[in-house]
């Protein structure tokens, strides 16, 4: 979408005819702010078009970019059903081209997929030679769910790994063109190098989470500390920086959880094992639990208490539920037999499809908090932040409030509610 918005011509492909059709419709078919806005502007100057036909498609294009999503298998590792696939088509599209075109691996693959999965399938079914006939680069994405239009408007950095020198030079000429002036600084280097940056990446951000997390656990069993005001503190240092250092109940979503397993799984394939990512993962396993133990220590035994769940995607900004604290939380909840009750924004549709009516849903966060006798708030959504301690007051059986996302004036709810806070 970012693409087209820029003058590019662009045709996605993809095998669900319902998901090309909705698109070409003027519909998303996912959440995210900011992008319905660009695929109707796009449609409407002509600039995107979507179709499960790729060799009609690639003939016109310069550049193929792979965007395929890369499951998790039982034992942690990357399912690369979908990169083959996709790698297939391409090289079938390629084998009728009589002009150079890139093949660009965006989808986050284990370092080596691009060079001995994509490299030969493509050769193979193109009968053309890798270099000197097409070109190949992996160019990982650094985008957040959320905020995913402004992060690819204003990226730290552009990587590029290069099969060869004219693979990478064409890929950075496309997003010189694309940036033009605010041309984000590039980082050019070989296939494997640029495969492991994207899971170093991710796996860096998750082990800032969980290290604070850990600090958090430490405060908790501190008279008088505060993760809130050490994470501050140590923000301020500029090699620590103060970005991914917000103590809650852990990071869930379609990226890290996987991200951090996958590089767990394909470091032990080469005979070393990563401690300290496991040690990341284990902390981020424990840490949605830690809610359901401040419940039960600010109101005592669980069952049949109305606990009320304010936010259930795995963060704001989206309706995504994909390994969402919440979905763990809710579940022991559950298990403990309390009764729930549950508001989040957008994710609500999604979330009926998981919980059914194993649990009950409320139309607005004041809805939510109405009689309950415990409040979790699980995601910190703007619309939670704007709650006072006298709504909880006015509203819940008694006031009584766990804040996992560290959203609330600490001074003013202890004095006035019974509150607890991850870190606190
Ligand atoms: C993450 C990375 O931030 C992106 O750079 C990357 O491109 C993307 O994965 C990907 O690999 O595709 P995303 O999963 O969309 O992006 O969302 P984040 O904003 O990173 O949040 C992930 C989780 O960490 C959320 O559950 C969030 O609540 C949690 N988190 C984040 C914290 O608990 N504390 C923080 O300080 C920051």
């Amino acid at each position: 979408m970012c693409f087209a918005n820029k003058g590019f011509k662009v045709t996605g492909i993809d095998i669900d005819s319902e998901k090309v059709k909705l698109i070409n419709m003027g519909k998303s078919p996912f959440r995210e702010p900011g992008l319905d806005e660009l695929l109707m502007k796009a449609l409407g100057k002509r600039l995107l078009h979507c179709t499960t036909n790729q060799e009609h498609a690639l003939e016109k294009s310069g550049v193929s970019f792979i965007t395929v999503g890369t499951p998790s298998l039982p034992d942690g590792s990357i399912d690369l059903d979908f990169v083959g696939a996709a790698s297939q088509s391409i090289g079938e599209a390629l084998k009728k081209m009589n002009k150079y075109h890139v093949v660009v691996v965006k989808s986050t693959v284990t370092p080596g997929t691009t060079e001995k999965v994509v490299k030969p399938i493509v050769e193979e079914r193109s009968g053309k030679h890798c270099g000197s006939e097409f070109g190949l680069c992996v160019n990982p994405e650094f985008l957040k769910e959320g905020s995913a239009i402004h992060d690819m408007l204003n990226p730290d950095r552009i990587v590029i790994g290069e099969y060869d020198k004219r693979s990478g030079e064409s890929l950075e000429k496309f997003y010189k063109d694309f940036y033009g002036e605010s041309m984000p600084p590039i980082i050019r280097t070989n296939l494997t190098n640029s495969e492991l940056i994207k899971y170093a990446n991710n796996a860096f951000l998750a082990t800032k989470i969980s290290f604070i997390n850990t600090i958090a656990n430490i405060c908790e069993r501190l008279r008088g500390a505060d993760v809130k005001v050490v994470a501050k503190s140590i923000g301020l240092d500029n090699r620590v920086s103060p970005f991914f250092l917000n103590a809650g109940l852990g990071y869930g979503g379609s990226c890290f959880p996987k991200d951090t397993k996958a590089l767990i799984a394909f470091s032990k394939s080469l005979g070393y094992m990563p401690e300290l990512v496991e040690a990341v993962t284990k902390v981020n396993e424990a840490q949605p639990f830690k809610a359901v133990d401040l419940a039960e220590k600010l109101i005592g035994n669980l069952k049949n208490k109305r606990i009320a769940i304010l936010g259930l995607s795995f963060k704001p900004n989206t309706d995504d539920l994909r390994n969402a604290p919440s979905l763990k939380i809710v579940n022991f909840l559950l298990k403990k037999e309390a009764k729930i009750i549950a508001y989040d924004p957008k994710a609500m549709d999604n979330a009926k499809k998981i919980f059914g009516v194993k649990i009950e849903y409320a139309s607005s966060a004041i809805k939510c908090i109405k009689g309950a006798d415990c409040c979790i708030i699980i995601t910190e959504w703007d619309v939670f932040r704007k709650l006072k301690p006298g709504d909880f007051i006015k509203h819940m059986k008694k006031p009584c409030i766990i804040d996992g996302r560290r959203i609330y004036n600490t001074a003013a709810f202890l004095d006035d509610t019974k509150f607890m806070a991850i870190g606190l």
